[in-house]
């Protein structure tokens, strides 16, 4: 229509190197959900990031599947949201190699993701791991997105994105989109439940450290019933001097919307024990429907093949022309 306006559009992606952690849905997944509306969204399954640490490849297909179908029950609707696996649309490894020759070493060198995986993964800190963030800028400005809604680890990576578009566009003009982190004021950063001055990641050595988003009730409430607390038996928010406490009361705030304050008073004067039970019960509730609903999903292929063949259609044809502008304005040759 002539006088529509262009909704402010949304791009944002979850590695499917595993299972979805709580971490991935309370500081992403479960804000993409009402932003539907609003925006223009594009939600991708970032499956080239991936195999920057080594996957087994029957397991990178299956954790692919299972997030798609999780990101539905999640309360994406395909109908309203472009949902699509990054592999599928050529666009971003075209513009991820274009960025790569924009992007510097020494910015590269200061990611925090970088130093982190390779002190992880040290027999193999190959090339994608240190220009990722050049890929994830390609992702993003392809779409020409406003917002990307992400935990705060992630906001590293869209700064670097902001620069590399900046500078881009500062040598060709206009071409790109500057886009803002967008970030939750609570849940942007859980921590592991078994050493709360790390994030909650599915790298956590520890097992117990990590729950994750279609995991049984029985052992999320193992998880959080072993979750680390502090002497002095006291539920108040203090993330420096009580990091455990405070994580619980993150998560807690999150599934149960209630403020801190309002948490402080319903465990005063009670053991940790109780609160770590109702903790647990409050995170199995808000993620049961989503586990019953991705089972469902699960057993219906063809459906969740349709979803993503159609968000890879919609989200090429975006992409296809933000390559287009770009191979013109570097100077390739039209074939
Ligand atoms: P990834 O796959 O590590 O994490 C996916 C999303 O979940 C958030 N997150 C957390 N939030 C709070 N607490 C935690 N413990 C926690 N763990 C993870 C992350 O901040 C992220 O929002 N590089 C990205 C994937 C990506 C991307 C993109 C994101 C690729 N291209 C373009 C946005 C736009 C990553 O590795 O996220």
């Amino acid at each position: 229509m002539e006088n529509q306006v262009q909704k402010k559009r949304i791009l944002s992606g979850i590695q499917p190197s595993g299972d979805l952690t709580l971490g991935s849905y309370l500081g992403a997944i479960r804000n993409w959900a009402a932003l539907a509306d609003e925006y223009d969204c594009y939600y991708m399954l970032a499956d080239m990031h991936t195999i920057t640490v080594r996957q087994v490849p029957a397991d990178l297909r299956r954790h692919t599947l299972t997030q798609v179908a999780a990101y539905i029950a999640s309360g994406l609707d395909p109908e309203k949201n472009t949902l699509f696996v990054q592999s599928h649309v050529p666009a971003h490894a075209q513009l991820g190699w274009v960025l790569d020759c924009y992007t510097m070493f020494g910015e590269l060198s200061r990611m925090t993701q970088f130093k982190d995986k390779s002190a992880k993964n040290a027999d193999n800190i190959n090339a994608g791991l240190f220009t990722y963030p050049a890929l994830m800028a390609a992702d993003i400005l392809l779409y020409q997105a406003d917002l990307v809604p992400v935990g705060g680890d992630q906001k590293q990576h869209v700064e670097i994105c902001r620069d590399i578009a900046n500078r881009f566009n500062g040598i060709y003009g206009d071409t790109f989109k500057i886009p803002a982190p967008y970030i939750p004021q609570v849940g942007a950063r859980v921590m592991s439940l078994t050493s709360p001055e790390n994030k909650m990641s599915k790298s956590d050595k520890d097992p117990n450290g990590c729950v994750y988003m279609l995991e049984k009730p029985e052992d999320i409430m193992r998880k959080f019933k072993k979750a680390v607390t502090d002497s002095d038996a006291c539920v108040r928010f203090d993330p420096a001097a009580k990091p455990g406490v405070s994580n619980l009361m993150q998560i807690y705030s999150v599934s149960t919307g209630k403020s801190f304050a309002e948490i402080e008073q319903e465990f005063d004067g009670r053991g940790y024990g109780d609160f770590k039970k109702a903790v647990g019960e409050s995170v199995v509730e808000l993620l049961r429907p989503i586990r019953e609903e991705t089972e469902r999903l699960l057993a219906d292929k063809a459906y969740l093949e349709s979803v993503y063949r159609a968000g890879a259609e919609k989200a090429s044809r975006v992409a296809d022309r933000t390559v287009a502008k770009v191979y013109k304005k570097v100077g390739f040759l039209a074939r």
